[in-house]
């Protein structure tokens, strides 16, 4: 079969390292929605973003089984560190088990909670106020919004937030607004908040399920 350009681009980049690989698969294999997991390029390009901005402090929103968590692990300095939040317990010690065996995985502080509830946690600390370089909101797609206005007060200036999916498999170009369910809703009205926003500059990379770059000026 002839190969994509997809194929082409994976084979004139960076390789996949053997054990985001295997969570790939794994994450397949074994739960109901692999395609969750960030995956060969935008993994590659999530690491490449933690050293382009000498990234040293992480905030995840989503861990699933911990390929992005590993990606922005691999990227920081060895006192870096990437905290990442799920609220699914039954995942914990699958990605714990991940990083237990990556050179990274000490980067990585894992805590089980919602993501809302978290962040709210961290604004009541003036501690975390402006302490992050990156932030990665990848949880719920029907919190966008909120997550967003929780994570700009917690991101320091010149700091990115990372959104993934925005583009919903083209689902937020669709005009039947009668058939749109509530993450479409959700992520049109996040794309269109963030479009107005005077606070950050973005680009939305068309890649995989579109990812937005927001920074804070
Ligand atoms: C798209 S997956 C994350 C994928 C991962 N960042 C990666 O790229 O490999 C979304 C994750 O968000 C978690 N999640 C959904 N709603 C959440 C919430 N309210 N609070 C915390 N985590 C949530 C889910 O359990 C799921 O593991």
């Amino acid at each position: 079969m002839d190969q994509t350009l997809l194929d082409y681009t994976l084979s004139h980049m960076d390789e996949e390292p053997a054990l985001l690989r295997q969570i790939n698969r794994d994450s397949h294999l074994h739960t109901v929605n692999g395609r969750m997991c960030s995956g060969h390029l935008q993994g590659r390009l999530l690491k490449m973003l933690t050293r382009i901005t000498k990234a040293r402090r992480i905030l995840e929103l989503g861990t699933y089984t911990g390929y992005s968590a590993l990606c922005f692990a691999e990227g920081l300095p060895d006192d870096g560190q990437v905290i990442t939040v799920d609220h699914n317990d039954e995942l914990r010690d699958v990605a714990a088990a991940y990083f237990q065996r990556s050179p990274f995985g000490s980067k990585i502080r894992q805590v089980t909670d919602d993501a809302i509830l978290f962040l709210e946690q961290l604004n009541l600390n003036p501690s975390f106020t402006e302490s992050f370089d990156i932030i990665f909101i990848d949880a719920d797609k029907r919190e966008y919004r909120r997550y967003y206005d929780l994570s700009l007060p917690l991101l320091r200036q010149g700091g990115l937030i990372l959104a993934d999916n925005v583009l919903w498999d083209g689902h937020v170009i669709e005009t039947n607004v009668k058939r749109q369910d509530k993450q479409t809703l959700e992520l049109q009205a996040f794309n269109d908040m963030v479009k107005e926003d005077d606070r950050v500059e973005v680009v939305i990379l068309p890649e995989r399920d579109g990812l937005s770059l927001i920074l804070k000026r």
